[in-house]
């Protein structure tokens, strides 16, 4: 039987109720279709703070590194929230984006058709649906840029810095690019090139690029622009290609014509099959440990796991049909509307299994 290796960071707030629910659709997954999984559980973000002192202990960077792929929930908390910006959860995840090379973040917003009654867009916008395909640099740009505090003109200040270079633009134009050729051949690059000068080189080596894709149709938007475009008219994108700050913000807009930022899944690539995937959103510490917590995302970032990193192409599309079945009988309170079955986070999991089998 194949054997996949997966390190498994289950993190903070409600990061260990929805991958507790995602590696059970796994393993009913893994039982359908003939594979088993190998979990080995590591410490981020808070929780390792609290164990070992630092986000993101070497062991587990090793761990991960001889690993298959990674699977995340999420880090982070208030209790956390006061400590110096390198000794933050949140560090711990920049850390192991970096350390993996994990630079092409790829969060594909879309609506599942018994969900468009839920979405705080109306029918009219949505139209025949949403499906967009975000691709968000993840691992340079202001996240990882230079910072620090100063003094100007006696006044404490501070400052971060946001610069790509060409190959970093190149590469992850070319998984975009790629990607468009896969889907509808339309990639729409974000940037903010009226005012930012990092801008102006990503939209230069990006029109580069589109010569080595003569087939997808390209288009350049302002990130303000893009911004209200969503929720204007979401069905005129296929294909978003973006820098790290701007993917991280524009994810979480699309996520909501979607219903939920409790359903946006996403997987993070190097190049080769390293990946680690993770739901788009936090750690949702206001709902921590109430079983309230949305495990689709979660659950959805498995399916993509089995896609990109195992080519289990048949596996992962059985999760996401048990998904949108499922959608059809119960919601987590996030999704709730009158006449359905109103499930906690473990009973959405063990709906999804149910279908599965
Ligand atoms: P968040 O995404 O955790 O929560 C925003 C809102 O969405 C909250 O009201 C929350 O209850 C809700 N929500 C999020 N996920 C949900 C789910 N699965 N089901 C139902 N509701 C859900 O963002 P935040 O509040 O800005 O951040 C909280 C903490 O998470 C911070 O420490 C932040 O740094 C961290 N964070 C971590 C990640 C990650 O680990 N990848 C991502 C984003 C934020
Ligand atoms: C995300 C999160 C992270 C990011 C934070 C927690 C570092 O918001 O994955 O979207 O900004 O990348
Ligand atoms: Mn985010």
């Amino acid at each position: 039987m194949k054997e996949y290796n997966i390190v498994v960071l289950k993190g903070d707030g409600i990061g260990p109720e929805i991958v507790d629910e995602a590696l059970k659709v796994l393993d009913a997954a893994g039982d359908k279709y003939g594979f088993k999984f190998n979990y080995d559980y590591r410490l981020m973000g808070g929780c390792a703070i609290d164990a070992t002192g630092e986000p993101l202990p070497q062991e587990t960077v090793d761990a991960c590194k001889v690993a298959d792929c990674v699977f995340l929930g999420a880090v982070g908390g208030p209790k956390w929230d006061t400590l110096p910006g390198k000794q933050r959860p949140e560090a711990g995840l920049l850390g192991i984006r970096g350390a993996l090379g994990l630079y092409a973040n790829l969060r594909p917003a879309k609506i599942f058709e018994p969900l468009k009654s839920a979405s705080p867009i109306k029918d009219s916008i949505i139209g025949d649906g949403l499906d967009i395909m975000i691709v968000r640099e993840l691992t340079g740009g202001i996240y990882f840029g230079e910072r620090g505090r100063r003094e100007v003109d006696g006044s404490p200040a501070a400052y971060d810095t946001e610069m790509y270079s060409v190959p970093e633009i190149e590469r992850i134009a070319r998984t975009a690019f790629n990607m468009a050729m896969k889907r509808n051949k339309k990639l729409t690059s974000v940037d903010k090139a009226n005012v930012l000068e990092s801008s102006r080189l990503w939209r230069e080596t990006v029109i580069r690029i589109s010569a080595e894709f003569p087939e997808v149709e390209l288009n350049h938007m302002y990130v303000d622009n893009c911004a209200m475009q969503l929720v204007r008219n979401p069905g005129q994108f296929d294909v978003i290609v973006t820098s790290n700050i701007f993917g991280d913000i524009l994810s979480d807009e699309a996520s909501m014509i979607s219903g939920s930022i409790g359903m946006l899944a996403s997987a993070s690539l190097a190049d080769g099959k390293m990946g680690l995937y993770e739901p788009i959103h936090g750690s949702a510490p206001d709902i921590a440990g109430q079983q309230k917590a949305n495990p689709l995302a979660t659950i959805l970032s498995a399916a993509m796991m089995l896609q990109y990193s195992f080519d289990e192409k048949d596996a992962a599309k059985s999760i996401e049909d048990a998904v949108n079945e499922a959608l059809t009988k119960a919601r987590t309170p996030d999704i709730y509307e009158e006449g359905f079955n109103k499930v906690t986070t473990s009973e959405m999991g063990d709906l999804v299994v149910s279908l599965l089998k």
